[in-house]
Parts: structure tokens; sequence; C-alpha cells
């Protein structure tokens, strides 16, 4: 594989060829290189909460099923009968202590087995009755699940390195456990699915591609405070996984102060949690994150709720996206409300922020398909300090590493200073802490 990644310490520059995003050889090569050895997410264990629940999803390009088997097991299935491979189970969710394939008959298990076959007498005593197929690999951090498609990839909780702690901070938000609410948003971008991952931490363009928002929250509550979007940092988490980091905040985040109610619930709650988890933790976790673990989740924890998003490509040239919101089960009514009006005005296909971000992906994605001139797209906002901020660009940089170590084979030096303090809490670091 050509080159596709500078990563020039003495200009300094991060470049990042563009025909990574339009080339099907690169395509082919991610899939190959990057989704068939790395861990993949798959959804939250709350999204099966009883016996013989199911949804149905992609991961990896691969169909799958998402169960709970009668045991309460959670379980992941290839959604491909053994028989002569019809999609087992066809509709998007469902409960059901059998699965059965609508092409000859055969009826499965939630937990794998094949429990029957039409005209049985048709095979011999011997034959071999199969098991419905499964990735190499199943396992789940904190209710988050994830599968390996590689039978000798490191296991989840190495792989997750610097971002386990990350999850631990959305997870402890509930004293009763997180929870996804019931529903999600699908959309389809016409654009390379890595110009989203890179869009979900892009702390840059917020101000300018959502003007109209901030606007409208100025006009709304008189000042905007900016505070969040400026006072935080990027760091590297390790294996391709990085965050952008938030301070602190017990009120407004993005012009958008949560209404008395939910306010002082909020409050009350993690006024819990300082007794129980001591104030250092809870004043991250009252901070924001915006997270992407390599390759295709992310985790958008601002103040109004948490964001799961599973990227999925498709082609070059076309994603599909799934978001989810999730959610302590435990709060009240008002607090529930905002959460998903901010999911829906936001966040949603239709919202205020994602058909903007839609709009500028797609527009890079045919600059890139006609424009060969302009060959390479800068990434090296930040490369010149300490700690870069949420605003630069190392959480792109720490991914692109990832990415191109696995799809040429070839190691990039990392940014050291960013690690420096990964349990950050909020204050800015002086650079002489970083020697
Ligand atoms: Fe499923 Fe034949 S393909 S029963
Ligand atoms: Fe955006």
């Amino acid at each position: 594989m050509s080159e596709y990644v500078i990563d020039d310490r003495e200009m300094p520059r991060f470049l990042v060829n563009r025909q990574a995003m339009v080339d099907p050889d690169v395509f082919a090569a991610e899939r190959e290189q990057i989704f068939d050895h790395s861990w993949l997410y798959v959804g939250h264990e709350t999204e099966v909460p009883k016996p013989n629940d199911y949804k149905t999803r992609t991961v990896g390009g691969r169909p799958v099923i998402f169960a709970r088997d009668a045991n309460g097991a959670v379980r992941v299935w290839i959604n491909s009968c053994p028989h002569r491979g019809a999609m087992l189970c066809r509709e998007p969710q469902g409960n059901a202590r059998f699965l059965t394939c609508f092409y000859h008959g055969w009826s499965f298990s939630t937990g794998g087995g094949l429990v029957s076959i039409p005209g049985e007498d048709g095979y011999s005593d011997s034959f071999d009755r199969p098991d419905l197929a499964a990735p190499a690999k199943v396992d789940s951090y904190r209710g988050f699940v994830f599968v390996s498609f590689d039978p000798d990839i490191v296991d989840l909780h190495t792989y997750l390195a610097g971002a386990r702690e990350y999850l631990d901070l959305v997870a402890d938000q509930s004293e009763v456990g997180m929870q996804i609410i019931d529903g999600s948003h699908e959309y389809s971008v016409k654009a390379n699915w890595k110009l989203l991952v890179e869009n979900s931490y892009d702390g840059y363009h917020a101000v300018s591609t959502h003007q109209r928002y901030f606007e409208m929250m100025v006009a709304a509550h008189g000042k905007l405070d900016t505070a969040a979007l400026s006072d935080s940092i990027g760091v590297d988490l390790g294996n391709g996984h990085a965050v952008i980091v938030g301070a602190p905040t017990t009120g407004g985040l993005f012009g958008r102060p949560l209404s008395e109610v939910g306010q002082a619930e909020r409050t009350g709650r993690f006024n819990r949690f300082r007794q129980r988890y001591g104030d250092a933790w809870v004043d991250r976790m009252s901070g924001s994150r915006n997270m992407v673990i390599f390759p295709n989740l992310v985790i958008i924890d601002l103040v109004m709720g948490v964001i799961v998003r599973k990227i999925d490509p498709v082609t070059p040239d076309y994603m599909e996206v799934t978001a989810w919101h999730l959610a302590p089960p435990d709060e009240g009514p008002e607090l529930h409300r905002q959460r998903l009006d901010n999911f829906l005005t936001f966040w949603g296909p239709g919202g205020l922020a994602s058909p903007d971000d839609v709009e500028a992906l797609e527009t890079c994605q045919r600059s890139y398909a006609a424009a060969k001139e302009l060959s390479w797209s800068d990434i090296s906002r930040g490369m010149n300090r300490p700690v870069p901020l949420g605003s630069d660009e190392l959480q792109m940089r720490t991914w692109w590493r990832r990415w191109n170590e696995l799809i040429t084979g070839e190691g990039l030096p990392t940014e050291e200073h960013a690690a420096a303090d990964p349990l950050y809490t909020g204050r800015r670091l002086d650079p002489a802490e970083l020697s």
C-alpha cells in the first residue's frame, strides 16, 4: 500500500491522502485489516433486557443477531442460516424462543442450537446438526458489548486501554446502571465513513458549522456559555482511541442550560455520587467527553445526554449510521424529557447538528473524487502545543496513526505529551509539568 499519512514533526504537519477516502482498494483493505481484526461494538446489554430478546444489526459488514438466550446470557450470532444461508432473522427486533428460518423451516434456539428440522427423516442418524455461527469472540465492558472476528485478538480489556476509564465515567452516572432508551436514529451519509469518525470529535468545526445553533441559543438565553468549548483538551487513550475532555460543569453547556427542575435533580444525584465516588471522580463525570473507540464507536457525553453512535462503512463513499441514547433510568420525567428532546432536536437526522455535519462531509467527499489537484487533507492543528486543546486535531491524528499501522504495517511516532495526564481533572496543564 502506498503512503496515506504524512507525519512530519519538523514542519510540523500531519497530512492524510484523500485517496484513502475514495479508493476501493483501501476500502477492501479496511474490511480485512481493520474490521476483521478489531473489537467492534454490537450493542448495549440493556437493549436485550429479557431472556430471548433479540435485535438484528450489521457489524463489520456482517448481518448479526444480538440476543439474550433463555438462560440470560448475551449472545451474538451471524444472521445467516447454516443450512443454505438465508437470513434467519428478518425482523429488526423481537422476543422469540426459537429463531426459525423462513426458507426451509430449520429452527434454532437463542442459545444457537439447532432445535428442529422439518422432514428430519431425510437426514441420516449421523448427520451433523449445525449450530448458529458466531463471531470468534464476544465480550462486554460496563454493558457495552463488542465482538471480534479475529480469534487471536487481544482481550477486550486490553484493547480498550485508556478508553475503559472514560466508559467508567459514563457508566457510573446511574445508581442502577445506565440504560439505552428504546429506539434509535438511523441515517446514511454519502461520504466515506472516516469523515464521520473525524467529525465526531472535531471541536474545531463546532462554532462555524453549527453557527445557527449557537445564534439561536444566544437569542434564547442572552449569552453563550462557550467555556466547555474552549476549556477542553484532547487525550490519546492508546490503540487508536482518543477523547476530547471538557472541563467540569454544573450548569449550562454549549448554551443549552438545563431547566431549574432538571438542574436541581441532576445536582442532587451528583451530590449523592460524591459520597460514593469522591469529589475528584464526580468532578470528572460532570465534565464532557467526545470519544472514539477505534475503529467506529463514538461516545458523545455532553451535559444533556450520552449518545452512542456506530458508524458502518458500506462503500468508499457511503456509510450508514446508528445512534442511541444512553440514560440513567432512575431520573425524573423532566430530565428524561429534556434528554430525549436534545437527542432529537440536536443530534437527530433532521436536528440542528447532524444535517449541517452531513452537508459538510458530503461536500468533502465530492471534492475528493473530483479535485485531484488537492491530494492531501491537513489535520496538523495543535501539533505545536504541549497539550493540544479539544479544538485541535490530536484525537484524529491518534486515530489515523492506528489506521496507518493496520493498513500499511507502518507505525508512526506518537504524541507522547498528549497522554501525559490521562486523569484529566479539568485544570489546564502547565506545560512545565509534562517534561
Ligand atoms: Fe434456512 Fe434452508 S436456508 S432452512
Ligand atoms: Fe458537528
